[in-house]
């Protein structure tokens, strides 16, 4: 039997997760548990609420993710799990955990990049085509990457100030939405209209780069006036033209990199790729444009296991294996 069984985990920030893959990009099992509402009353991630969540549920999880897709441990062919970039305290769980698991059952250890892991969600629904640009959006990155083949990246630009989604996050608050802001603004945006005329931030830079900072401080200032004129401030609006202004910079950056490089798809992925907005304006952009495009499934858009087991499935295939000194690091390189 050739199949390659993967145990991934995930614990990069507020998700403990553990997935059981077949060759890539069959999910087996995909078990994902949430923390979202031990950190609401806070407003955000609190990084030490966070790593105890992941020290009481890892196990569970782990267990669960077996049970479901009925997989016992010498069935595995090796264990994955996310090294990086991310809270340092919630990485360690993990490491720790999928450390032991492959002590314990004899089995490989695989060091996986968790932006990599965005990209290959994709992976879960078809094939990547190569070469191809991936733009990644999430709460902590706002990156776009060419890839020539499999596990080989190369950044052509990304943000010098806020990610995309953490300025969805900033700007929900603003309007007193409970966290994660990023899908309560998309659920108002849909319903609103664009009439706050915001900055387009960086578009006539000639770089790849992106900076959202200076679109949050936009926002404030909008709210700001109209409530010192003492006129309404329209939330649904506000959500409305801050999108227009992300989906605009969004779909632009990465349409000028599609004139420069000329590749066979585009990925787009990360949190904020669950984004209606984001979704429909590039799926038009496909259409109109006729280049391939690859967004993944809502539940593998945020944080999963089932994406990091995709990209360990290429590094198993490529002998590429971590050992027991293994440790988890905030920033790290794709
Ligand atoms: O990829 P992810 O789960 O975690 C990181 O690696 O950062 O992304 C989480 C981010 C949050 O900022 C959240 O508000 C945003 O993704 N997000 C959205 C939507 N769903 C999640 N932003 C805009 N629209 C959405 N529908
Ligand atoms: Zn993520």
């Amino acid at each position: 039997n050739d199949d390659v069984i993967i145990l991934s985990i995930e614990t990069s920030c507020d998700e403990t997760a553990c997935a059981i893959i077949k060759n890539g990009h069959e999910v087996m099992s995909n078990v994902v548990m949430s923390q979202i509402e031990s950190h609401k009353r806070f407003g955000g991630v609190v990084p030490e609420v966070a790593s105890r969540h992941h020290v009481e549920s890892i196990t569970i999880v782990i267990e669960e993710a077996l049970e479901k897709a009925d997989v016992t441990p010498k069935e595995l062919s090796v264990v994955a799990v996310t090294e990086g970039p991310g809270l340092i305290g919630a990485l360690l769980v993990g490491i720790n955990a999928a450390k032991a698991f492959s002590f314990a059952h004899d089995l490989p250890l695989i060091n996986v990049h968790h932006i990599a892991g965005h990209i290959y969600a994709n992976q879960l629904h078809q094939p990547l085509e190569f070469p191809l640009i991936a733009l990644i959006v999430s709460g902590g990155h706002t990156e776009i990457l060419y890839m020539e083949d499999h596990l080989s990246f190369e950044v052509l630009g990304e943000t010098r100030d806020d990610a995309v989604g953490e300025a969805y996050d900033k700007v929900a608050r603003l309007l007193e939405l409970p966290y994660p802001g990023g899908p309560h603004i998309d659920r108002l945006a849909q319903v609103g209209s664009d009439t706050y005329n915001l900055p387009r931030p960086y578009l006539e830079d000639d770089t790849n780069d992106f900076s959202f900072s200076g679109l949050k401080s936009a926002v404030i200032n909008k709210i700001h006036n109209a409530k010192q004129k003492g006129e309404e401030v329209i939330p649904e609006n506000i959500a409305a033209s801050f999108q227009e202004s992300v989906v605009d910079v969004l779909t632009k950056k990465t349409m000028r990199v599609l004139k420069e490089k000329s590749v066979n798809q585009l990925i787009i992925a990360g949190g904020v790729a669950a984004n209606s907005g984001v979704r429909s304006a590039f799926e038009s952009l496909s259409n109109t444009h006729g280049f391939e495009l690859s967004i993944p499934a809502l539940k593998y858009c945020t944080d999963n296991a089932a994406m990091i087991g995709a990209v360990a499935y290429h590094m198993y295939e490529a002998n590429m294996f971590s050992d027991l000194s293994l440790n988890g690091r905030n920033t790290i390189d794709i």
